[in-house]
């Protein structure tokens, strides 16, 4: 199994990793079978899964249902769990109460929390439980930052490297860097000794994080910080457009998939 030791090995031989997100069962036995190291169970099941207008309506109770999907299809990735908006933001306890039903109920092996939170990293790592942090483009504050746009620019990207800096001190094993200037993304890098994951980061983080859903091509639209590898969507309408049209015209069942 991929452990916190391993991606800090990697961090020190220079060895670039993938991250990518599953929500349910086959996609993560996909993944992990394909040697996705680490699998993120991400608050955006809200958008991609739930039809969720953002991340914020998304609870404790969804996370641990695709959480404990995820990890039944994983037998060597790390699986790392997404605290939901509200589920830690009122206390550090309710944080600490929630970060353990993550790893006790859903199987997770890590959990990932937004924003520089250091009391309750500080907290988690105390009592066994490994964090990734997450800073830039924060999707839980969007209204705070006012929408999704690129974050750091200009003397902001100093606040950013001391965020980055701090996280790293209060025992996170790793931070995602959302839509920030490639070379922010470059510079924290080069300046921590635990790994960065890039999204929109640029190509200068240790590693890269993608939505498995922009990946595959399902969502209508993908966004800028992401690459489309396959175009899912056109697949399934083709294979769905064709079942109904054998139906409609008795093409199927046919002898083939009929009993005698
Ligand atoms: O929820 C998520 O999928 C994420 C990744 C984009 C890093 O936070």
């Amino acid at each position: 199994m991929i452990t916190i030791h391993d991606l800090r090995k990697w961090k020190s031989e220079g060895t670039r990793w993938a991250m990518l997100t599953a929500y349910d069962f086959p996609t993560a036995q996909i993944l992990d079978r394909a040697g996705v190291p680490v699998v993120l169970v991400g608050d955006s099941v809200g958008r991609n899964v739930l039809g969720y207008p953002n991340e914020l309506p998304v609870t404790m109770d969804e996370m641990l249902h695709h959480t404990r999907a995820v990890s039944r299809g994983v037998e060597r990735a790390m699986v790392v769990g997404d605290m939901p908006f509200m589920s830690f933001q009122a206390s550090t306890d309710e944080g600490v109460r929630n970060a353990g039903r993550l790893i006790k109920e859903g199987g997770a092996h890590a959990v990932k929390i937004e924003g520089p939170q250091l009391d309750l990293i500080h907290r988690l790592v105390d009592i066994g439980i490994p964090v990734m942090a997450h800073i830039g483009l924060t999707p839980q504050s969007v209204y705070g930052l006012g929408g999704y746009k690129v974050q750091g620019r200009g003397e902001a990207a100093q606040k950013m490297f001391d965020q980055a800096t701090n996280l790293e001190k209060a025992g996170a094993f790793a931070i995602v860097l959302e839509a920030m200037p490639s070379d922010l993304g470059a510079e924290i890098s080069k300046g921590l000794h635990i790994p960065t994951i890039g999204i929109g980061a640029g190509a200068g983080t240790d590693a890269q994080v993608l939505v498995i859903h922009d990946l595959l091509g399902i969502n209508e639209t993908t966004p800028k910080l992401a690459k489309k590898y396959a175009d899912l969507r056109g697949v399934m309408t083709e294979a769905v457009t064709t079942f109904v049209h054998d139906v409609e015209t008795g093409a199927f069942p046919d002898t083939e998939h009929s009993y005698s």
